[in-house]
């Protein structure tokens, strides 16, 4: 794909690509700051991603955001890691350093952290943290949600092995406990869920003692109608249920702030999206 470089040139890559908000959050983004760039959606092919990304740069490209299901590939072929983005597993963003190097970053553990603590005004300090679910998503959030300095975080997958993996994996990093549904003792302060059982409308086998009215509960998807996970939290009396459409907009703000070095105010843009849905 030839690429216009009269305007800086972002854009997002992944495989369906036609159902991504990202050009519309990025466009807003850039008039909102006055910063002039344009950014495009890329259905790269499914066996040559690395060929997308390197013809993208080659055309003066300044910047890519990666999803699925490339973000794996993406942290591969990046020479240069941030220490997040290393952990996570995952990379979402994509830049060049000075020397021409392709960077990864991963932003979406900050977008979720900001969701909560910025947009939601929920301190993650201290608390009981439960999330659920042990694959990529989970993984790439997990390091940010740490520097929180939480009470404690437990993971709780289906396959009680995966969970046990993330927990070796950053057990330096906190207080980190592995297990089952079956096994969950509750309440907890917050629960995150990351599995992507919500994508299918389905709803893990989760004990009832888990919420509180005092819960606060996150889905890291959206959808327009309140997503399974949360009316069923509703129904057990939590006292907050967010979905992640700040997460999106927020992983995106910190991309933006990457390669633009500017801070965009998300209101409008997460308003905007709100009254599309
Ligand atoms: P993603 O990149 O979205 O994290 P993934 O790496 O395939 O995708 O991980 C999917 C996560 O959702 C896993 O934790 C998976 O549990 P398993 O590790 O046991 O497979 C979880 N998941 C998917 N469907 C689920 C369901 N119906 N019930 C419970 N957990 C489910």
């Amino acid at each position: 794909m030839d690429i216009n470089v009269e305007v800086d040139q972002y854009a997002v890559v992944g495989n369906p690509i036609h159902h991504s908000k990202s050009p519309k959050i990025h466009g807003e983004f850039a008039v909102l700051t006055d910063e002039k760039l344009e950014y495009t959606a890329i259905q790269a092919p499914i066996d040559n991603f690395s060929g997308a990304v390197h013809s993208f740069f080659d055309q003066g490209g300044k910047g890519l955001n990666i999803t699925v299901p490339f973000k794996e590939q993406a942290w591969s072929l990046s020479s240069q890691l941030s220490d997040r983005a290393r952990l996570a597993g995952a990379v979402n963003t994509l830049y060049q350093n000075k020397k021409g190097e392709i960077c990864g970053e991963n932003t979406d553990g900050v977008g979720l952290v900001r969701d909560l603590t910025v947009n939601h005004k929920i301190s993650l300090v201290g608390k009981r943290i439960l999330v659920l679910g042990a694959g990529g998503a989970v993984r790439g959030v997990l390091l940010p949600i740490l520097e929180q300095n939480p009470a404690s975080i437990t993971i709780a997958n289906r396959t009680v092995a995966k969970a046990e993996q993330l927990v070796e994996l950053f057990a330096d990093r906190g207080e980190l406990i592995a297990c089952g549904f079956a096994d969950l003792n509750g309440p907890f302060d917050v629960i995150i869920n990351g599995t992507s059982a919500s994508l299918q409308g389905d709803l893990p086998p989760l004990p009832d003692s888990i919420v509180s009215d005092t819960t606060v509960t996150y889905d890291m998807m959206y959808a327009p109608d309140k997503t399974v996970f949360n009316r069923w939290a509703e129904s057990l009396h939590a006292v907050q249920t967010f979905d992640g459409l700040g997460m999106l907009v927020e992983q995106a703000a910190e991309s933006f702030y990457i390669w633009r070095k500017v801070r965009v105010d998300t209101q409008p843009v997460l308003a905007m999206l709100r009254a599309f849905d």
